[in-house]
C-alpha cells in the first residue's frame, strides 16, 4: 500500500514538518510504503541525505525545466534536493489555471530528472449523463495518452474527485463507485499502454481520505493520496495505524 502524504500549506512549522517525518519513519515499512509531499523548502530540509525507507515528492513543478522563472521550482531541482517522485494536475493547482497542456510538459521534464510523476485527475461534480467520465478520460487522454509510448512511464494515477477533497470521512466516495472508478481508469490507461503495463500501474483514491474510512477504501485501491488528514501528527498516526 502507497501513501503519499500531501502536506499541502497546512504545515508552516519546522519542528512539526520533522515530528511528522518521524512519524512516517516509525510507520512505514514493507507493508505501507510513505512518500512525503512537503512544501518545498521543507522537501530540501528532510530529503537531503535521506537513508530512511521514506521517499519524497514535490506538490507541483514547474512546466520550466531552467531558465528566467521567478519562483518556479523545476523538476531537476526537486530530483536534486531528494524527491523521486511529483504530483502533477492536483485539482487546487488546476484551480489556479495549469491546464493539461502544462501537465503534460511537466510530466515530460519530471521524467527526464527522474520523477516519477503522481497524475491527479478526478471531476468536479458528478452528473446523472455520466459525462463526468468523459472528463476523467479526457485529463488521461491529454496528458498520458499525449506522452510518446517510452514516456508513460513510470507513472502512478491519483483518482480524486474534486467534491470529496478537504472534508471528512463521510463525504468521501463510497466503496462501489471508488471500485468502478479504478476499473474505469485502468480500461483508459489500457488504451495507451500494453495491458500488462496497465495492470502493474498504482491507482490511488484522494479526497478525504480519514483513520475512519482508510482501511474499508483499501481493498479497492492501491494507495491513497492524503492532505489534511496526513499533515498533523496525531490524525497521521491514526491513519497509518488504521492500516496496520
Ligand atoms: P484531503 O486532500 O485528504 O484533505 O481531502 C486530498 C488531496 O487534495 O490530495
Amino acid at each position: 500500500m502507497l501513501i503519499v502524504s500531501n502536506w499541502k500549506a497546512y504545515v508552516s512549522d519546522t519542528k512539526e514538518a520533522k515530528r511528522l517525518f518521524e512519524v512516517a519513519k516509525k510507520k512505514g515499512g514493507k507493508n505501507i510504503q510513505i512518500v512525503l509531499a512537503p512544501p518545498a523548502p521543507f522537501l530540501g530540509m528532510l530529503a537531503q541525505g535521506n537513508r530512511s525507507k521514506i521517499s519524497f515528492a514535490g506538490q507541483a513543478v514547474s512546466p520550466h525545466a531552467h531558465g528566467a522563472h521567478t519562483g518556479e521550482v523545476s523538476a531537476e531541482t526537486l530530483y536534486a534536493c531528494g524527491a523521486r517522485y511529483v504530483i502533477v494536475g492536483h485539482s487546487e493547482r488546476r484551480k489556479e489555471g495549469e491546464t493539461n497542456q502544462d501537465i503534460l510538459t511537466q510530466m515530460k521534464n519530471a521524467r527526464i530528472a527522474g520523477l516519477t510523476p503522481i497524475l491527479c485527475v478526478g471531476e468536479t461534480e458528478r452528473d446523472e449523463e455520466g459525462v463526468y467520465l468523459s472528463f476523467i478520460r479526457a485529463q488521461i487522454q491529454e496528458t498520458i495518452g499525449a506522452l510518446s509510448p517510452k514516456e508513460r512511464i513510470p507513472v502512478i494515477v491519483a483518482y480524486e474527485p474534486v467534491w470529496a477533497i478537504g472534508k471528512s470521512a463521510k463525504d468521501a466516495i463510497g466503496v462501489e463507485d471508488l471500485t468502478q472508478m479504478i476499473l474505469y481508469i485502468r480500461k483508459i490507461l489500457s488504451e495507451y499502454l500494453p495491458r500488462k503495463t496497465a495492470d502493474t500501474i498504482s491507482i490511488l483514491y484522494g479526497g478525504s481520505v480519514e483513520a475512519e474510512n482508510i482501511s474499508t477504501l483499501s481493498l479497492r485501491v492501491d494507495g491513497f493520496l492524503v492532505g489534511r488528514a496526513s499533515a498533523e501528527v496525531s490524525s497521521f498516526t491514526k491513519l497509518l495505524n488504521a492500516l496496520s
